[in-house]
């Protein structure tokens, strides 16, 4: 499943992610900087913070009540398409995905 990241100065990168992974996991698996993940995927540092494109907002589970208090906490300014990437799951449905990343993560 394809997803594409664009940086803060507008590079992209496309990367080819493994279904079941997750949007975090992709951008450190493929060596996409910007995504800081300390914690490993548990929900809990908000350093794996995602603008997602205005296309893909509805097609994503709801944020959760643990996301939705972390997204208070992101370094860089909260938006209406803020998301953690670690909890993006890859799925086919998804292929085509595209995420901006914040300036900063802490
Ligand atoms: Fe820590 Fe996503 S990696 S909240």
């Amino acid at each position: 499943t394809t997803i594409t990241f664009i940086h803060p100065d507008n590079r992209s990168e496309t990367v080819e992610a493994e279904d079941g992974a997750t949007v975090m996991l992709a951008a450190l698996t493929h060596g996409v900087d910007g995504i800081v993940a300390e914690c490993g995927g548990n929900a809990v540092c908000a350093t794996c913070h995602v603008y997602v494109d205005d296309a893909w907002t509805s097609k994503l589970e709801p944020v959760s009540d643990d996301e939705d208090a972390l997204l208070d906490g992101t370094a860089a300014e909260r938006r209406p398409n803020s998301r953690l990437s670690c909890q993006i799951k890859v799925q086919p449905a998804l292929a085509g995905l595209v995420v901006r990343i914040p300036d900063r993560q802490s």
